[in-house]
């Protein structure tokens, strides 16, 4: 395990204390950041694409890193008119081995695209401007196009201006609803407008198109209060069960420019898909899930959920085991069949505190893993991982 040396990990390393700013901390007499990979922590998700390997935070550029000895190598530039913009922690690679990604610059309202072939080259790079923009986190890709939720979390410059953190720079504006802004690959500057419901996204599973309409699944919350409020409050050692994260399933109607959503009466978090099946048809989602999990924050389940007919198979580690987010791995000697392979994770066991490390057949998840091990020391509790094959 090694910490990414970001010029902020260095700077505060340095210092011995922390002194540049972070997501919602400004620390006191924090450091004039002179531009957004200042304060770039790297610490969201990583990406394995076009033979590099990339530690990914939504505020500003990639970092680089040698995937062999995790050594910190330095911020990716795509082209030099991109260097320092914002690289968000959500690329879709598709089938093709294509990668698209987008980036939010938050005080000026933009929107970047990019489009990157498979062999790592920037084919693209397009930024648009997006009237009150919103806290995004992460999109999604079909064979046509690029749809992204907006939640009615909207940056404020005046806050940001009067020196809150970039969190507390956001207003909640439900009267915006959930705003769905539409791309079609080949025309990236002239957006489609959708309209859900007001509610908080930060992460869809995946998305395709067919017969005009396109479907998509999302962990969908009723305001941003998790992200405003709990986050704060865990950093503090409290925890209030006030809202779950739901199943959001939505569909896009093309031709009548109308938007349905169902929410499923589930819990769920970190959603994740095969692979091979990235802006493509399909119906498996794997996730993590919370079950009778009483006064726990956090999730101590895994799930495969079918979003065609609402079927599930679970698996519960147990009430006092939190669950993070787990990677499935396609099974290369298999069938080819959607989501038949692994799924992979780490779990905290707090009674034992220990860190589980457990691979399950991602067919068979009530079975249990099929091989669990306990990991040589506890980690800290992060958000995205990958699986890139030695
Ligand atoms: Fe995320």
């Amino acid at each position: 395990m090694r910490f990414g040396r970001t010029e902020k990990f260095l700077a505060d390393t340095a210092a011995g204390h922390p002194v540049r700013a972070a997501f919602g901390t400004n620390p006191p007499g924090a450091e004039a950041a002179p531009s957004p990979d200042a304060i770039n922590v790297a610490n969201t998700s990583v990406v394995s694409h076009g033979g590099e390997l990339m530690t990914l935070w939504e505020g500003g550029s990639a970092t680089r890193m040698d995937a062999q000895t995790l050594a910190t190598k330095g911020l990716k530039v795509w082209s030099p008119d991109y260097a320092g913009m914002p690289f968000s922690a959500h690329p879709k690679i598709e089938p093709d081995g294509s990668l698209w990604n987008f980036g939010v610059t938050s005080s000026q309202g933009l929107l970047s695209i990019y489009r990157v072939k498979a062999s790592g080259e920037l084919a693209q790079a397009v930024t648009i401007k997006v009237p009150e923009m919103s806290m995004v986190h992460d999109f999604a890709v079909t064979e046509q196009h690029l749809v992204f939720l907006l939640p009615p979390l909207v940056f404020d410059r005046a806050r940001a201006d009067a020196g809150e953190t970039f969190l507390d720079s956001h207003v909640w504006k439900p009267q915006l609803g959930m705003r769905v802004l539409l791309l079609h690959k080949d025309r990236l500057q002239a957006p489609r407008w959708f309209e859900l419901p007001a509610g908080f996204v930060f992460h869809i599973g995946n998305a395709c198109e067919d017969r005009g309409v396109i479907r998509l699944d999302h962990i969908c919350s009723p305001s941003a209060w998790n992200a405003t409020t709990a986050l704060k409050q865990l950093m503090k050692g409290q925890y209030e069960p006030r809202e779950h994260p739901s199943v959001g399933l939505v569909e896009l109607d093309l031709q009548s420019g109308r938007a349905r959503q169902s929410l499923l009466p589930l819990v769920a978090e970190f959603p994740r898909v095969d692979p091979r099946v990235v802006g493509r048809r399909y119906a498996q989602v794997f996730a993590a899930d919370r079950l009778d999990a009483g006064d726990r924050p956090g999730f101590n389940g895994v799930m495969r959920l079918d979003v065609g007919s609402g079927a599930r198979d679970v698996f519960r580690y147990g009430a006092d085991v939190m669950v993070e987010e787990h990677v499935f791995v396609p099974d290369p000697a298999g069938s080819g069949r959607e989501a038949v392979g692994w799924l992979l994770g780490t779990a905290l066991d707090l009674p034992r505190r220990q860190m589980l490390f457990s691979v399950f057949d991602a067919q068979h998840l009530a079975d249990g893993p099929i091989v669990q091990g306990v990991l040589p020391r506890v980690m800290p509790l992060g958000l995205h991982g990958i699986f890139v094959p030695a």
